[in-house]
């Protein structure tokens, strides 16, 4: 292994998903290997105060790393750290065997992104095609009714988080609403992302900020912040459930392969991480679905065929992902 290999690697592994973008891998060379560390200053306190969606984050990175690898031959060994608490957390080292075959889903590595735009009218084929997804931890929904009614579940849900002022807060310092902020292209939630015009954005910025108690009074706010229109000719919605028990850096990797499986599928997707956070949403979704105790609704990804062009996405360089 030469430093710029593994080098290399983690520069592949910055194109993974976080919440919110909020980036927490950090890697340091480690010999042959790689040492993946929790930036534990990019943690959500309000949205995420135990660190499940920054272990899911951190898994996704890894998993990147493991996809990357396999281009070079190389099968990656992922031993985990119980890092002691502290702003950089060890949380596992990786260390790379010859005698993998390229992993199928390495083409899609740099190209998944989130998307947040309109989709396609689909055609029967779509649908075929996103049935197909299936799996063990993916049910896939391809019926309208079906669709409409996890949409009206998601807006619910949605607001009943949004309504907490300090999860809008903490949410729209990760927004970045106009190009002249200064992590527009590093991090976070920027308006292209979010396929926000300027206009809408700056109505967002609003909504979430000063307006939404006096919006939420007159009972206005729910309709601004839904979402529903954007499940219009979605394909599917996959509901991605794991394991109740296992350990959310371990779903992280699992999340990572499901998403980009879509994105392999030739669709376009984003999270819908209300469903799963929103405890009753989850349990109902959970029983109407057929999702025994025994599995945790992780997430939901709405499906669909991408109507609109792509845009950069906003990561943080090498240089700051990975410590000297
Ligand atoms: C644990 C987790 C939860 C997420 N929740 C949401 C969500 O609720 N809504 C959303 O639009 N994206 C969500 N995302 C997607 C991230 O916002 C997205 O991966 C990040 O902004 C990077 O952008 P990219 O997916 O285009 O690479 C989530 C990602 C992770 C890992």
């Amino acid at each position: 292994m030469t430093r710029d290999l593994l080098r290399a690697l983690v520069q592949a592994a910055i194109a993974s998903p976080s919440v919110h973008n909020v980036q927490p891998a950090r890697w340091r060379l480690d010999g042959a290997g790689l040492v993946l560390l929790e930036d534990t200053s990019r943690r959500l306190t309000v949205g995420d105060p135990s660190g499940h969606d920054a272990a899911i984050s951190l898994g996704a990175a890894a998993e990147g790393v493991a996809i990357a690898a396999s281009a070079e031959g190389l099968v990656t060994r992922i031993e985990r750290l119980g890092g002691a608490a502290g702003s950089l957390r060890e949380v596992a080292r990786l260390s790379f065997a010859p005698g993998a075959a390229p992993d199928p889903l390495l083409p899609l590595l740099a190209r998944r992104a989130s998307w947040r735009g309109p989709f396609q009218p689909p055609q029967p084929a779509d649908r075929a095609r996103a049935a197909a997804l299936s799996a063990d931890d993916f049910l896939v929904v391809i019926q309208a009714a079906r669709i409409d009614a996890i949409a009206a579940r998601c807006d619910r849900a949605s607001y009943a988080i949004m309504r907490d002022d300090r999860f809008r807060a903490e949410l729209r310092h990760w927004m970045r609403l106009r190009p002249s902020h200064a992590d527009w292209a590093r991090d976070g939630l920027n308006a292209e992302a979010m396929q926000l015009s300027p206009l809408t954005a700056a109505a967002a910025g609003a909504v979430l900020g000063p307006l939404f108690r006096p919006l939420a009074a007159i009972g206005l706010a729910p309709h601004l912040l839904a979402e529903r229109t954007g499940f219009a000719h979605a394909v599917a919605v996959g509901l991605f459930h794991r394991p109740a028990s296992e350990d959310p850096f371990d779903t992280g990797r699992a999340f990572h392969r499901s998403w980009l499986a879509i994105d392999a599928a030739g669709f376009g997707a984003n999270v819908l991480a209300a469903l799963a956070d929103h405890r009753e949403s989850a349990a109902a979704l959970c029983t109407e679905h057929g999702l025994g105790s025994d599995r945790r609704l992780v997430s939901a990804f709405r499906i669909g065929l991408r109507a609109g062009d792509g845009f950069a996405p906003a990561r943080l360089p090498l240089d700051e992902v990975l410590l000297a």
